[in-house]
């Protein structure tokens, strides 16, 4: 099926690892047209150049998605070089594995300014070029944490929630302006963040028996983590024109280990 994205032009935010990575990687396979960011310039040069797209159908920039001002540069540059935006994936971010009782009153700032201005700053900047698409749409990354909170990872857990309760108010309000706004909700999936935690803990095991023990320690039905492309393609699909009546929902990609029903 054609997904209908041929042309299109889409923001992903922290497109230079994991699920943005292969979120870009995805939309240039659809002859999409992918404007990027994130904060380490090399990386962002690393993986701009692994996509081998020209600058006639990709844009990187620095950026801090918590700048607000740095945002707005970022959709003014792809705009330029595009001439509009279609869609967003707000992407960018990570996880913060702590307790309450060692959570500073500064992580919960922190946090929740993470999750909080990683949607608000693109959406805000974009806001005007996507009321101006004649079909966009709006993917927020989250978290089945959002559903099913974790204790050790407390504050994530709650900004979740939060996200997932804000993406449902955006598709109410912003459906009059023909824009689209859902969410993908992810277990745990390989990623930079799990690569990052599997040095940290020092593990004798390597990756392949850590990541079969994580999956057997969480209850993950499928047996494995996910992988970065598999979150790609729900992605891909909630901003295809051919969603055009799925809005204010959000899928759970996590191979099992949500435990509600929805
Ligand atoms: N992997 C999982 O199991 C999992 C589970 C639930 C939710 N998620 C969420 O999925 C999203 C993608 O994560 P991932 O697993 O793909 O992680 P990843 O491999 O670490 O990639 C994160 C990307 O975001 C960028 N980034 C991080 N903070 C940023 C900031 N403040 N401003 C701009 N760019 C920023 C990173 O680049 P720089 O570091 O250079 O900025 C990188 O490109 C995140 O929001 C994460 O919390 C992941």
């Amino acid at each position: 099926m054609d997904l209908g994205l041929a042309g299109r032009t889409v923001l992903v935010t922290g497109g230079s690892s994991g699920v943005g990575l292969a979120t870009v990687r995805a939309l240039l396979a659809e002859d999409a047209r992918v404007a990027t960011c994130g904060r380490d310039a090399g990386n962002l040069d690393k993986a701009a150049a692994g996509l081998g797209a020209g600058p006639d159908r990709l844009y990187t920039a620095v950026c801090d998605v918590r700048d607000a001002d740095a945002v707005h540069r970022l959709v003014d540059g792809a705009a330029d070089r595009f001439g509009g935006l279609d869609g967003l994936v707000n992407n960018a971010g990570q996880s913060r594995m702590k307790r309450l009782a060692d959570t500073t009153p500064e992580d919960w700032r922190d946090e929740l300014d993470l999750k909080f201005s990683s949607v608000l700053n693109p959406l805000t900047a974009a806001l005007p070029l996507l009321r101006a698409s004649a079909a966009a749409a709006v993917v927020n990354v989250n978290a089945v944490l959002a559903k099913q909170p974790e204790p050790r990872l407390i504050t994530t857990s709650a900004a979740r929630a939060g996200i997932l309760n804000l993406s449902k108010s955006l598709s109410a309000e912003l459906a009059a302006d023909g824009i689209r706004v859902n969410s993908v909700c992810l277990g745990l999936v390989d990623t930079g963040q799990w690569e990052r935690r599997y040095t940290a803990s020092g593990s004798v095991l390597d990756y392949d028996a850590w990541q079969a023990e994580l999956a057997a320690d969480r209850g993950i039905s499928l047996g494995r983590l996910g992988r970065a492309e598999e979150v790609a393609y729900a992605i891909v699909t909630l901003l295809s024109p051919r969603a055009s009546y799925i809005t204010g929902t959000s899928i759970d990609v996590c191979g099992g280990v949500g435990r509600g029903i929805a």
